[in-house]
């Protein structure tokens, strides 16, 4: 699949549920948009917690959505965050939403785009992310 076409779309997705992220400790609002390999996104936002330990960033939010609905091929994320007063920079995911979509992407082809607007972002690829990383490959 030729993801260079859904871009955009990603981009503005992410930036949508960004709207959506329920952060009121960090007061950091992350959205995010997964391509599945035909053609469906899925969006996702951090969602906080009193308790801290059990927030959720926006890139898992959109992969436990998908994969909870029988998704299991994904081919890229767009994700857009930065603090309640706007996207200044590129938001890169944790080490936890790295360990998530090495579970389900292939590291090689996997493509995660950080937005600071739909005109400007940067992509890499999830093996240049996330290099040695210990996954499915590893059990077999
Ligand atoms: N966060 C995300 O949702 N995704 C990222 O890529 C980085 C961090 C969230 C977690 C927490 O709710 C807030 O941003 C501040 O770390």
């Amino acid at each position: 699949m030729d993801i260079k076409k859904y871009i955009p779309e990603l981009i503005e997705k992410a930036f949508e549920m960004r709207n959506r992220s329920y952060a009121p400790y960090s007061n950091f609002k992350v959205g995010a948009a997964l391509l599945t390999k035909d053609g469906k996104i899925y969006g996702g936002c951090n969602i906080e917690n009193a308790a801290y330990t059990p927030s959720n960033c926006a890139e898992r939010t959109a992969f436990f959505k998908a994969v909870s609905e029988g998704e299991r091929d994904f081919c890229a994320i767009a994700i857009a965050g930065g603090p309640d007063s706007g996207v200044r920079d590129y938001c890169a995911p944790c080490g936890v939403c790295r360990q998530v979509m090495a579970e389900f992407c292939d590291p090689e082809t996997f493509t995660v785009i950080m937005a600071k607007s739909p005109e400007d972002y940067v992509d890499y690829s999830l093996k240049e992310l996330f290099p040695l990383s210990f996954s499915p490959e590893n059990l077999k």
